[in-house]
Order: C-alpha cells, then structure tokens, then sequence
C-alpha cells in the first residue's frame, strides 16, 4: 500500500513527520513517499500543486497532509497562493465528503472554553460536502454591477449551486455514517432565503426515505451555530455544504478546547482518502518544535480505518493518543497546571511507545 505524504507548510512537516514515526512503528509494509505541496510546492516548483505531486497523490493509495499556507505567500496572486492546493486536490480526486470529528477527550475537559457539563463527552461529527457550493461555483469574478443603485460601479460575484446528486451523494454518506452512530442527523441549510439550499432539503427530505431507521432534523445555520455552543450534545451527525461546513466545523472545533486534537478526512466515491489535521499551517509557531502532532497522528488512524482497511491498526493509534494524554503529556496548547508540558517529537515518542 502506497501513501502519498503531503507535510505543507508552517508546523507541516514537524507534524506530519510524528505522524510517519507512528505509521512506520506499525509494523506493517507501507510505502511511503514524500512530495511538496502549498507554499513549499511554490517554492520548490513554482506551483502550490506541482505536477508531480498531484500525480502521487492519484496513484497513492490515500494521501496524508500536514498544513499549507504562511504569511510570505499572501500577496501571490489567488491562483498560486498555498490554499489552492487543497482546493486542486480536492477537486481533482473528487473528495466530495469530508469528514471532521469533534471529540472531547474527557483528559481535555478543562481545555474547552465551555463549561464541562456542557461539552463533556461531547462526540459529534461534522460532514461537510467539500466539492461544490460557492467554493467552486461558476461564473465568479469581478464585473460590472448590472442594476440597483451601485449599477455601473465594480462588484464581486459567486455562484451557489449544488446539483441534485451532488446533494444525493453527501446525504448517502451521511445517513451511512448516522447509522453507525447514534442515528440521528442534523442537516443545515438556509433553505428561508437560499434556493440552493430549500434544494438541499428537498433532496436530503427525499434521500431519508432510504433511510427510515435514522432520525432526520432541519435546521437553519444561524440556529445551527447558536445551538452548537448552547448544548452541543444535542448533536450527533451533521451534514451540510461546503461553506457552513467550513465554518461550523471550525465551530464545532473549539467545543473540544483545542483544534491540535482533531483529524479530519476527505472522501472519493471509493473511500479513497486525503487525511489531515483539521488545524492550520500555523506559521507562528513553526519551527519551535512545540505544534501538537496529535491531530495528524489521529488522521493517520483514520486513513488506516476508512480507506487501508486496517481498523485494529487505527484502534491501536487511537488508544495510543489516549494514553499518553491519560499520563498526563501535553503540548502547550492543550497544557493545564498539574500535567507534564511536551514538544512535538516529545508527543510522537510517546505515542509510538504507547503502541504497545
Ligand atoms: C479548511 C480550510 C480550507 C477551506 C482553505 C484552506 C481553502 O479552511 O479545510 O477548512 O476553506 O476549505
Ligand atoms: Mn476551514
């Protein structure tokens, strides 16, 4: 089995490379194999997305990623700049389904900046559709303003569009995915004022009649987001497009107390899969040696679980993690008085030691 290793920009490649100590201490014959990508893709081939990179990326059996982005990139133009990479991966190898977990490990219960009877035990998962929206609408641009009282002046433009099966697709996976849990799925739209999105609900009212065994609920984002804050429990799978997806799942992060705990995966239609952390490149901290492996170490067990098909692997990795956060070690950013303050390497040893 062939991965694709992606390790980015910022705390990337520290983060990534905790995550190949604990994929190679497996014990299993992977291939590994490196490539740039983002700003480090700019850098060294003159695009966030260099040829050759997407071409491992597509023979690979699955792709793990660190980050992309940092500041020195932001006055390229949009076209080379780091994001487009993820935007291009995605595209290119249809991962239209993206899942993020937020799980709060009761260890982390005062990391939260909830109150821990509100987030304690919190475990819900966000599924966000990754390949359409306004992401990747066309037309966009900026044109002449048609009509209305700013007509004839500059205007910025972009297209919300979401094809039936493209709603089909998501629903599917989300319904799968609610079954497997708790069978509850909230799904969130802004079907009061966005025709796309009265469409979304229509198609995933219709889609649920596959699935009567799981309980469907509508509700708008702006109610979404409130609720998610108020009595995030109430959740147990959410499915929605690819904006409020961006957004909420950032939301649904923070419950958790630090985004450094939380993988994320991007699906194809096979379950071929990009994995990496749901955090950033966080060029502030690169370098320092202190970033917090533990979301891309938990996204390579979720490579190992939804796309190499090897669930006693990823199950040894998540118990790992628990582990070492039950003995108390802690990178800053999840650190608390009276636990054991570690660097990067520091946590990706102790997981690999925690293996058994
Ligand atoms: C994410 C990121 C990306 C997105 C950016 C980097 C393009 O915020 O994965 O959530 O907006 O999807
Ligand atoms: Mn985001």
């Amino acid at each position: 089995m062939k991965i694709a290793i992606l390790p980015g920009d910022g705390i990337g490649p520290e983060i990534t490379a905790q995550a190949v100590k604990v994929l190679n201490a497996l014990g299993e014959s992977f291939e590994l194999e490196s490539a740039e990508v983002g700003g480090a893709g700019y850098a060294a081939h003159g695009h966030p997305l260099p040829q050759g990179t997407l071409a491992l990326a597509k023979a690979a059996d699955a792709v793990l990623l660190g980050a992309v982005g940092d500041f020195k990139y932001d006055s390229l133009e949009r076209s080379l700049r780091p994001e487009q990479a993820i935007l291009g991966l995605r595209k290119e190898l249809g991962l239209f389904a993206n899942l993020r977990p937020a799980i709060l490990y009761p260890e982390l219960a005062g990391a939260s900046t909830l109150k821990p009877e509100v987030v304690s035990g919190l475990d819900i998962l966000i599924i966000r559709e990754l390949t359409g929206d306004v992401y990747f609408g066309k037309p966009r641009g900026v044109r002449e303003c048609p009509d209305g009282p700013f007509a004839g002046q500059r205007e910025g433009f972009d297209t919300m569009r979401y094809a039936e099966g493209e709603i089909r697709r998501i629903a599917h996976v989300a319904f799968q995915a609610a079954r497997k849990r708790n069978r509850r799925l909230t799904s969130i739209d802004k079907a009061n004022v966005l025709e796309t999105f009265q469409f979304w609900r229509d198609i995933v009212t219709d889609v649920h009649k596959e699935y009567q065994d799981v309980e469907l609920e509508h509700m708008y984002i702006d109610n979404a987001a409130m609720q998610l804050v108020r009595a995030p429990k109430k959740f147990d799978v959410l499915v929605t497009g690819n904006m409020f997806g961006d957004i909420l799942s950032d939301e649904a992060a923070m419950l958790t107390g630090s985004i450094g705990m939380l993988p994320s995966a991007s699906l194809d239609v096979n379950n071929k899969g990009l994995y990496e952390p749901s955090h950033g490149s966080a060029p502030d901290i690169a370098g320092k040696g202190i970033a917090n492996p533990l979301a891309t170490i938990l996204s390579a067990a979720m490579m190992l679980r939804f796309t190499l098909g090897k669930a006693e692997q990823a199950d040894r990795i998540d118990n790992a993690v628990k582990k070492v956060l039950a003995q108390g070690l802690r990178t800053p950013d999840i650190y608390e008085e009276g636990t054991t303050k570690v660097g990067t390497e520091q946590m990706g040893d102790a997981v690999v030691k925690a293996l058994g």
